[in-house]
């Protein structure tokens, strides 16, 4: 045990997304992706801006890693772009693409970090949207294609890999309401998309496992529910927003089986599920990922709304500059209340968690709050390991300011300022505060591989 209360052993890192950072998006054979079709609809992003450029670190990787290597971290979280492997989701793999990824990897190990892996985070090549995207099973075929490209390359320098990121959030956000890429509103019959996302991370589990014993996890985006008040139908909303937005993820992968309350909401229908589905959906995990913002309080929803819960605000709570919550103590619910439901949770990987400050002029200059934010959320992880929660690492969201999705360039999460006129790289006093906290707790506990009980047999990277 060390600071915080973290266990021997647990590793620290920062995430990012290939379609959020890399740019190049013409280059090397890209093809496009459902994020350059969406952010082509300039009112479809706060700025107006596009993830053409993003951080320009397709050209500039190697001083990011080096920033990376002065960080610390034992592991690194990175999503490969599908639309770089394969232009069009199909056929053999784009040799400049691969070349690009190989390069890359390279980079991280040889400055002695572990890469973590993501295959699919949200950047679909449009020419699979075109064909239905992730409502259309075929897309589940073409993914497993992709993994084994990805696998037969990268399989002895990849530390672990993660199948998909936030289902929840590809599904609600990109495909139910249409705030993000794909940018469709399907409501409720959005649940085949969240079905096929989780067939696609249970077929790609089994395709890596067979021919590597490399660790193989999933990333769910989790949040504590509360009711607003104390009636029983608030009590009984939030269980049900808890089974959408947790129970619809979790218990699949970790029990088998849909909450059959997902049923009540409209549009959700189990009979897009066929035999044999659920039993690849819960192959075994090796580790479990969970991001972590905030935690969520629902009540009734306003007349005419498509679902029966909404969000509501909490009372006096300190906000980020995305107007989410900061609840440390969520965290720590979360994964309590996840090892209480499922007791055959896997060791668990908190994959991202992070804030968005500006701390330009008249920001926070000395990047206090998020200083502090990191501290309380890592205290927070510490709670849960003393309630007997198997946490194993930490990974920050994210390394650097980055193209945030729909809100552009306008929420800074990074550790690292990157100003996107110039594309100039600035640690901020974050940064130094978590190499600290990464230094104190590596000494002399060093080069610990992740979940090594769980990949026995198989030679994996050896960190110098
Ligand atoms: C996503 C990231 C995103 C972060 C902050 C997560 O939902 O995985 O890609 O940037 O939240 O919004």
């Amino acid at each position: 045990m060390s600071e915080f209360g973290l266990p021997e052993g647990f590793i620290f890192g920062t995430s990012t997304a290939a379609a959020q950072i890399e740019g190049a998006v013409n280059v090397g054979g890209r093809g496009p992706s459902i994020w350059d079709e969406y952010a082509s609809t300039h009112k479809n992003i706060l700025d107006a801006s596009s993830p053409a450029i993003a951080c320009d670190h397709y050209n500039r990787f190697e001083e990011d890693f080096d920033l990376l290597r002065d960080l610390g971290g034992q592991a690194y979280r990175l999503s490969i772009a599908w639309p770089r492997i394969q232009p069009t989701g199909h056929g053999p793999a784009n040799p400049e693409g691969v070349a690009f990824y190989h390069r890359l990897l390279d980079a991280l190990i040889e400055r002695g970090i572990q890469p973590w892996v993501t295959i699919y985070h949200w950047d679909l090549p449009l020419a699979m949207q075109d064909a239905g995207g992730w409502q259309n099973r075929d897309t589940i075929d073409a993914f497993v294609e992709y993994t084994r490209i990805l696998r037969d390359e990268y399989g002895s320098k990849v530390a672990a890999w993660m199948t998909v990121n936030e289902p929840v959030v590809h599904t609600g956000v990109g495909h139910a309401v249409g705030h993000a890429a794909p940018g469709l509103m399907l409501l409720g019959s959005a649940f085949t998309v969240a079905h096929h996302l989780l067939l696609a991370h249970g077929r790609a589990t089994r395709v890596l496992r067979e021919t590597l014993s490399t660790p193989v996890g999933i990333v769910n985006n989790h949040s504590p529910v509360e009711p607003a008040g104390d009636s029983e139908k608030e009590a009984r909303l939030a269980a049900l927003y808890n089974s959408y937005h947790n129970g619809q993820f979790a218990a699949p992968l970790l029990t088998g089986a849909y909450p059959a309350e997902l049923e009540e909401l409209e549009g959700i229908h189990f009979d897009v599920i066929q035999d044999g589905d659920m039993d690849i959906i819960s192959t075994p995990l090796d580790f479990y990922g969970i991001n972590y913002y905030f935690p969520t309080k629902v009540g009734a929803a306003p007349p005419f709304y498509p679902v029966p819960f909404a969000p509501r605000e909490y009372d006096g709570v300190p906000v980020t500059d995305f107007n989410w919550p900061v609840m440390p103590g969520g965290l720590t619910e979360i994964l309590k209340q996840l090892k209480a439901a499922y007791p055959n949770l896997p060791p668990v990987y908190i994959t991202e968690n992070g804030c968005a400050y500006d701390d330009g002029p008249g920001g926070d200059t000395q990047d206090t709050r998020r200083i502090k934010f990191l501290e309380q959320h890592l205290s927070a992880i510490g709670d849960a390991v003393a309630g007997g929660v198997d946490v194993r690492g930490y990974f920050h969201w994210t390394l650097m300011d980055n193209w945030e999705w729909q809100e552009g360039y306008t929420k800074k999460f990074g550790l690292i300022r990157m100003e996107p006129s110039t594309l100039d790289r600035v640690p901020r006093a974050s940064f130094h505060r978590f190499a600290d906290i990464i230094a104190a707790h590596r000494a002399p506990a060093t080069n610990v591989p992740p979940v090594i009980d769980q990949a026995p047999s198989r030679a994996r990277v050896e960190i110098p």
